[in-house]
């Protein structure tokens, strides 16, 4: 079992790549500007152990090696490409951000590019390790959870900045699923925690209607969701970064929406005038109603959605039936 060297080497490079940040040329004057600019401050920095990996092809490996690290544990964690007799550091020239288990191991990284060039990916992420399964973990968790336990809820954002800059405005109760379909596996990390999600979108419609269809999974577990959108180009980071944390939590207080009946809503208002996108969204919200566990959550459900869709409860039952016929 090689886990152990796997997170010595995710630890060593975390610890290599902060250094870099804070105490090398090329690090301060572009990792640590760049974070400057975004508005995070040292205390974040270094709360989420933010760091830089030097422009240069193969500078962490060579330090990595020189330290006694071996180059099989440093290619199994990504973190060193091999090309035969090359070697290769992932993450050149990238601002990085590390991702912890629930207990603070360091598992993986993203690294984000720094430039606008649009060949290249913006983030890079470590691949998946015996160490590190995306499908088992949400970023921010180990910073969050006592402040989901106390809370009673967790915001789910989309990406790093957005977990980072809640927590710089003092919401601390933030996870992301960082670019990957959320799964039943991440969503039970928070259901042991709290029962309430509020997922947030970023302000642009392609994004949303993606998250539509994970948010099914959540029901699943019979957790209650609410959902909240930014006004257009804003996502939560953006959005924070321009408010109070009071103009924040009232903005949130205001604009989160029983997730069904958001759903319900947003699709109604694209079918209304159409009785085959009517149909269609009808048996769509349906799915998602059928996947509540408890019957009388269920119900009352019911009643909303043929009260927002305009539409006899009759009709909606029957829609149930079938898709409870299809499913068993
Ligand atoms: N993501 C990724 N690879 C990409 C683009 C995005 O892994 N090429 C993931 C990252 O975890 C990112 C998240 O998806 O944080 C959300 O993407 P996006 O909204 O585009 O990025 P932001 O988090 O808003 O990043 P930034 O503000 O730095 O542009
Ligand atoms: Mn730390
Ligand atoms: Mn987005
Ligand atoms: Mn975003
Ligand atoms: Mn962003």
């Amino acid at each position: 079992d090689n886990r152990e060297s796997l997170y010595l080497v995710s630890e060593y490079a975390s610890k290599y790549f902060q250094n870099t940040l804070h105490k090398t040329d090329q690090g301060k004057a572009i990792g640590l500007s760049y974070f400057k600019e975004r508005g995070f401050t040292d205390e974040t920095i270094k709360k989420f152990d933010l760091g830089y990996c030097l422009d240069e092809w193969q500078g962490f490996t060579d330090e990595a090696l020189k330290k006694g690290y071996q180059l099989e544990f440093l290619e199994q964690s990504g973190l060193t490409i091999v090309k035969g007799e090359k070697r290769f550091d992932r993450f050149k020239g990238r601002v990085m951000f590390p991702i912890q288990s629930m207990s603070g191991r360091v598992l993986g990284f993203g690294g984000r590019i720094l430039t606008n060039d649009k060949k290249a990916a913006k983030y890079l992420n470590s691949p998946e390790s015996i160490i590190y399964y995306k499908s088992k973990v949400l970023y921010g968790i180990y910073h969050a959870k006592q402040s989901i336990a106390k809370e009673d809820n967790c915001y789910l954002v989309e990406g790093y900045t957005d977990v980072i800059q809640f927590h710089q405005t003092g919401i601390h109760n933030v996870v992301s699923s960082s670019g990957t379909a959320l799964t039943s596996d991440q969503i039970r990390l928070i259901n042991r925690l709290t029962k309430n999600i509020t997922v947030l979108f970023d302000g642009d419609a392609a994004g949303m209607r993606a998250s539509l269809r994970g948010i099914d999974l959540i029901l699943e577990q019979g957790m209650n969701v609410r959902v909240c959108t930014f006004p257009v180009g804003d996502d939560p980071d953006s959005f924070a970064r321009q408010n109070t944390l009071s103009e924040l939590k009232t903005y949130l207080d205001e604009n989160a929406k029983d997730f069904i009946q958001f759903k319900a809503s947003v699709l109604y208002e694209e079918a209304k005038n159409d009785p085959i996108k009517k149909a269609d969204t009808i048996r769509d919200i349906m799915n998602s109603i059928s996947k509540i566990p408890d019957r009388i959550k269920k119900e009352i459900y019911i009643q909303e959605c043929a009260r927002i869709m305009d539409i006899s409860e009759q009709v909606l039952f029957s829609s149930l039936a079938q898709l409870n016929n299809k499913n068993t």
